[in-house]
């Protein structure tokens, strides 16, 4: 049996010149980069090499890329590194409601000890508005956090505008921009965001490595973990030296690729829409058509539960995902379609492919050669 992976957004596998590399990567740089003989000094090379192949990809400087170990690590030493380190300016942050859970919960956190959040509400497309950014704006607003790209429907959503807005008022922004990296071409100097969330798996590279951009200037941070001073002493904790080269080397080849990766996640995206909705009836198309990432469609069946199709479509070797790439399985009704305001049957009929730079047309001629078949004996079987 074939098996086909189309759930990009919840991880990708490893890019090909990673497996290449990778004993070397797990034997010759073992040394501890902080130590000043000639083992630590090879991984510190390696570490600083690839902040710069990182650097190059997002149109930043190295002094702006810190290290961590995940997305949601990121994103939490951004919010609440600001937050904490701003406190006696205000205690109130404007997000809204289609955040990652790594976003909404750190957030729930800070209002448990004192932080006034505000949540704005998306339209049916999963937008915002800039101008309700901008009307949430009080005089104790010291952040605001709203992602670049939806992980379930692909939505993009107007970060430059947004931060135009922020930097308009001298309020801090964020985006969690862990959707971004490995499916558009991204430039840091041109988007008004003050810190942005990575995440390595996401993009090709390993998990266990994330990263944080920190414009230069903006700051203090109050570190989450407190230690050896690693990272300039905001992630605190000896360095995943494989991980952050992997990312490195893993950035240095999607700087030439991008342009192309895009034309072929289009591609791919779009022949598999029109072939399932030429084979089948009922399909509900979910989120900015317009405004989107090139990989993602979130798309429901009437009639049909989604997690029986998910794992009807597993049985024949095809991955695709209900829901949230990192809550699917808490069998808990979507966020974020929900705040969209689609209807429950729609909602429980939603799934999400996420195409890849390395899947092929013969997977998705497989896949639709699964998927309407599958639609439908769900649908019989009702
Ligand atoms: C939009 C978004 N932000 C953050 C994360 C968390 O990233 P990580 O898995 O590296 O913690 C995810 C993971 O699905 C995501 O989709």
């Amino acid at each position: 049996m074939m098996r086909v992976y189309l759930d990009n957004n919840a991880t990708t596998p490893l890019h090909p010149e990673l497996k290449k590399n990778i004993t070397e990567l797990f034997t010759d740089f073992f040394g501890n980069p902080s130590s000043i003989h000639w083992a630590g000094r090879e991984a510190r090379e390696k570490i600083e090499e690839a902040r710069l192949n990182v650097a190059k990809f997002l149109n930043a400087k190295e002094s702006e890329i810190l290290f961590t170990g995940s997305g949601t690590e990121s994103a939490n030493l951004a919010i609440k590194g600001i937050a904490f380190s701003h406190k006696e300016k205000g205690n109130h942050i404007i997000s809204t409601k289609v955040e990652h859970p790594c976003v909404l919960n750190t957030l729930k956190y800070l209002e448990s000890v004192g932080f006034n959040v505000t949540y704005l509400p998306v339209d049916e497309k999963g937008q915002i508005d800039p101008e309700d950014v901008e009307r949430a704006i009080k005089k104790e607003t010291i952040l605001i956090s709203v992602m670049y790209a939806n992980n379930e429907t692909g939505t993009i959503l107007p970060i430059r505008e947004i931060g135009e807005v922020a930097r308009k008022h001298g309020i801090y922004f964020h985006s969690d921009m862990v959707q971004a990296m490995g499916k558009c071409r991204i430039d840091l100097s041109q988007l008004n965001v003050d810190l942005a969330s990575f995440s390595g798996h996401k993009s090709y590279a390993p998990k266990g490595v994330g990263l944080l951009y920190i414009r230069e200037g903006v700051g203090p941070l109050e570190p989450l973990i407190h230690g050896g001073h690693q990272e300039r002493g905001l992630r605190s904790g000896t360095e995943n030296t494989i991980g952050i080269v992997a990312l490195g080397i893993v950035a240095s080849i999607l700087v030439k690729e991008i342009e192309d990766d895009i034309k072929k996640m289009e591609r791919l995206r779009s022949k598999i829409v029109s072939g399932l909705l030429e084979a089948l009836d009922g399909v509900i198309l979910n989120g900015d058509q317009k405004n989107r990432l090139p990989n993602t469609v979130n798309l429901s069946f009437e009639g049909v539960d989604s997690q029986s199709l998910v794992l009807l479509l597993d049985s024949y070797g095809i991955a695709v995902s209900s829901g949230a790439a990192c809550s699917s399985g808490s069998g808990s009704f979507s966020h974020v379609l929900t705040a969209m305001g689609l209807s429950p049957d729609v909602i429980r009929g939603a799934i999400r492919i996420s195409v890849g730079k390395f899947n092929t047309d013969e997977e998705i001629d497989y896949a639709l050669s699964i998927i309407p078949s599958a639609v439908k004996k769900l649908k019989k079987g009702k």
